[in-house]
């Protein structure tokens, strides 16, 4: 267990609209960057039901800002971005 907090939280829709419509793709591509990346203790990854906006999703949270309407590889650039603020 490490005492730092995590560096970035991403938090991604996991209701039915949402993860049909990329969420599913973002989570296997964002498990895959993480492994390979050997970064499980910077990048916490948290699902959540429908959060009541389907028709701006897929719904993606990083570090507490929304993004709507994301693709997968968006997500991961700003992951990215994020690990090496
Ligand atoms: S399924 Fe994501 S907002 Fe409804």
């Amino acid at each position: 267990m490490g005492l730092n907090m995590a560096k970035v939280k991403v938090e991604l829709c996991m209701g039915s609209s949402c993860f049909s419509r990329g969420n599913s793709k973002t989570l296997e591509l964002l498990e895959n960057f993480v492994k390979e990346n050997n970064v499980e203790n910077d990048v916490e990854i948290e699902g959540h039901l429908c959060l009541g906006r389907c028709s701006s999703g897929p719904i993606v949270r990083v570090n507490n800002k929304d993004y709507e309407n994301i693709k997968a590889e968006c997500v991961i650039d700003l992951i990215r971005e994020e690990l090496i603020k």
